[in-house]
This record gives structure tokens, sequence and C-alpha cells, in this order.
């Protein structure tokens, strides 16, 4: 089929390879000059592993090309995913102006039916509003029908989730839209669930909030853990052997961060308030996010005593590993108090640290070459990123570097008793913390 994708960003750069590489001819529009120059150059613009690969092989193949034009997007394709940014904005709110931006464009241009998909993440009812505006600037009176179809990749596996998705969700009003959507996802040999649009839509923030409430859960139960003596590792085990739970996204750490999940619940609060239903759960599971920060911030403390002229290591930068992608991370939020209270900070970062320099909160912060340049000389080691580098690295080494072996574990990558045996002073999350005897 022919297909184009408006916002090469993330969601719209990987989903526009994954659909070339089953066969679909895609065009992937951008309004950034620069970055449609770079990608037609093979430059990728974001870290994310086999990206880089799957795109040579479908520009090669001539199934895939990247334009700053929607007119010839629009032209050229049956149907038109959008995939722009939808920020969240000081009120919580979320920003559609974008996604608004793009349907005029497209219905400017409109000259035969045509399916606009939208991709992006959006508060329910949006696609009412992107509906409405496309017919008010339907130029050409064309038909069309607008679908939801929310994404559900995660960063630093985001081929393998597009291609082997757990479900497809359609949201759709109108059956020639929902047959050539199936058409799209018919290579993909996945459950697909057809419902209104306004379902898709709420679909997805339901889904993140879920999965942010699950993370939210477990963190709750690490601090109980602690005052208790318990093991939050085997709880989570435990409870995660019951089917109807199951163990993914019970892992405790220093809280969930990146470009989804804080914005997509404090939108989803926002939201519900607005319907006049406010869904106050989720201001809780906000909360135990931005504590369980606090609370690792505080065993830092406690334990350094003064924070000021310590010299402090940091492994990991991004919101989670397998990106470069440092939006809402927690890791550099920590970076941020601990320079503010005067620490020495030298941070190493396997793919963030090009980013992380832009951002002026951790302007003193320095960069180490390696996971072991950066914990030389060292008073602590904090592990904000579980980057399986860091987990496989030569403990006995890091020690040896260390002027003080202590170690802050936010992602829980050690076991206790070996770190106790390898003569560390370790603190986890959830977990008791250990010290050579
Ligand atoms: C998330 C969802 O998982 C995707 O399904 C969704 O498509 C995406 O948002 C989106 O809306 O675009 P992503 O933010 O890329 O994906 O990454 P996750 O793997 O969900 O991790 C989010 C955060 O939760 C990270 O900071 C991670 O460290 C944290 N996390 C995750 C935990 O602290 N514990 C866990 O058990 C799992």
């Amino acid at each position: 089929m022919d297909l184009s994708i408006i916002g090469s960003g993330y969601v719209g750069l990987v989903t526009g390879a994954c659909f070339a590489d089953v066969g679909h001819n895609v065009i992937c529009v951008d309004n950034d000059a620069r970055k449609i120059e770079a990608l037609q150059a093979g430059k990728i613009p974001i870290y994310e592993p086999g990206l880089e690969e799957v795109i040579h092989r479908n520009v090669s193949a001539h199934r895939l090309r990247f334009s700053g034009s929607i007119q010839e997007a629009v032209d050229n394709s049956q149907i038109v995913f959008i995939a722009v940014p939808t920020p969240q904005q000081a009120s919580g709110d979320v920003d559609l102006s974008f996604i608004e931006k793009v349907a005029r464009e497209i219905a400017g241009v409109l000259t035969d039916y045509r399916v606009i998909v939208d991709k992006s993440t959006v508060p329910v009812k949006t696609g009412e509003k992107v509906a409405e505006s496309i017919k008010r600037y339907n130029r050409h009176g064309a038909k069309f029908d607008v679908v939801s179809n929310p994404e559900f990749l995660r960063e630093g596996c985001a081929i393998g989730d597009l291609m082997h998705p757990d479900r497809i969700v359609i949201g759709a009003q109108s059956e020639r839209a929902i047959d050539l959507m199936k058409k799209v996802y018919e290579p993909f040999m996945a459950p697909i669930l057809v419902t209104d649009i306004n379902s898709a839509e709420l679909i997805k923030h339901a889904a993140n909030s879920f999965l942010a409430l699950k993370i939210s859960y477990i963190n709750a139960v690490s601090a109980i853990c602690e005052a208790s003596g318990a093991d939050v590792e085997k709880v989570a085990d435990g409870i995660g052997m019951d089917r109807r739970i199951g163990r993914n996204f019970l892992n405790a750490g220093i809280g969930y961060g990146g470009s989804c999940f804080p914005k997509d619940i404090a939108a989803f609060i926002t939201i519900s308030e607005q319907l006049g239903v406010p869904f106050n759960l989720l201001k809780e599971v906000q909360r135990i996010n931005g504590l369980q920060k606090e609370r690792f911030l505080k065993t830092i403390r406690e334990t350094l005593w003064v924070l000021r002229e310590k010299k402090v290591a940091i492994w990991g930068l991004t919101f989670k590993p397998d990106t470069d992608d440092i939006r809402s991370s927690v890791a550099i939020d920590l970076v941020a108090d601990m320079l503010r209270e005067g620490a020495h900070v030298t941070a190493y970062d396997p793919k963030g640290m090009e980013k992380a320099r832009e951002v002026k909160a951790i302007a003193e912060v320095k960069f180490a070459s390696s996971a072991m340049e950066a914990v030389e000389g060292a008073e602590a080691l904090v592990i904000a990123t579980e980057w399986s580098d860091f987990a496989n690295v030569d403990l006995a080494i890091v020690k040896a570097k260390m002027t003080t072996p202590i170690i802050f574990d936010g992602r829980n990558l050690f076991d206790p008793e070996t770190m106790r045996q390898l003569g560390f002073r370790y603190h986890s999350i959830g977990r008791a913390t250990v010290a050579p005897r």
C-alpha cells in the first residue's frame, strides 16, 4: 500500500521504517528541513537499536523516502498517518496545535478520498476535533475518514514492539477505513481490536497510566520492604507469578521518566477533570513517583552526611537503557540535585552524553569516557540507568578505583550479598543495605 507519515520523530520514523519493511511504500514527512536533509543523506537523528539498518534497507529498496512536503505525501498515499509531538503545557493540558496545523494542511491539499490516521498520543475526543477541522478546511470537498490508531512501542525495543505487537487498535467509524487499516496491518499478523474513535484514544492513555500505576505500586511496596526488612525483588516475583498480575513493569527503581509516562499521566488527569470525573488515583501515582527519587536522595545524603565537595560518579543519564533519550530522565534530575548540593559529579552514559551536554541544569557535570573512568577516585557511585554494560563490569576493578567503595543502586543491578563479599557498602531499592562485616 502507499502510506505517508507526517512527523518523523520517534514514533513516525520507526513506524514508517517498519511499514516499509513489511512491503508498503512509505513517505516520511517532517517540517524540519535539516532533519529531512539528514535522513535523505542516510543520517538517523535518534539512537534506536536496529533502526538505522531497517531505514537503510528500505531506502535502498525504494520503499521508503523522506520529504518536507505534505502535499507530496497526501497526493501519493491512500492513508496519511499523523505522528507529530503532543507536548505538555504548564497547565497539564496537551498542546494539540501541531496536530491541528497538520490537519488543516492535509485538508488544504485533499482532492480524493484519504484515511487520516492519528498516531500521536492525544486526549479522548481529539479525533472529533481533527475531523471537524479537516471538514472546515476541505477546499475541494474530498471524502475522508479519520481514524485513531495509537502506538504502543517502547523506546529501546521499538522495532521489536512494532514488528510483533501485542495488539493493533483501530478506532474508526467507516467500514471503508477499517478495511484499509486492516490491510496495512495484515503483514504483522497481530490481533486487531476495532473500536470507536474515542475508545481507541482512551485505550492509549489508560494503558500508559496503568503501566505507570504498576511501577508506582511496586515502588510504594519497595518503601515498605526497606522499612520491614523484606526484599522487593522477591515480593515482585511472588506477586508477578500470578498470571492475573504478571511480573513485567514491577521493577522497583528511582521512578519512571521519559517522554511518555509523565506527560500522559498528567494529560489523563487533566482530561478526566475537564470531563467532570477526576481520576485522583493517578495523582497518587505521580506523588509516589516523585517520592521515589526523594527517598533515594535521602539515602545518599544520610550515608555521605554532606554532599558538598564529595566526588560522586553516576552511571546512566538516559531515562532507560538502549536509547539516547534524556527527556524527563530521573537520572538527569538526580545529577542536578547533587550538583545543587555542592557535589562534584562525574557522569558516564553509553549513548546519552551528547544530549546531556546541552542540559543547562547540569552544566557543571564532568563527563567521563567510560564507566571505569567515571569511578576513578569517587567517594560514591550512583547507578541511575540499567545499561547492560554496567551489569557486566568487573566490580573488583570498580572497587579498586574508588576512594570509598559506596554504591547507591537505583536499578537493583547487583546481588547485595555478592556486593558485600566484594567489600562494597551497597544501597539498593527495597532491599536491605549491606556493608562488609
Ligand atoms: C512507554 C510504554 O511502555 C509504551 O507502551 C508506549 O508506547 C510509550 O510509553 C509511548 O507512549 O510512546 P517508554 O516510555 O518508551 O514506553 O518506555 P518504558 O519501557 O515504558 O519505560 C518508561 C519508564 O518506566 C522508564 O523510566 C523506566 O525505567 C521505568 N520503568 C519501567 C520502571 O521504573 N520499572 C519498570 O518495571 C518498567
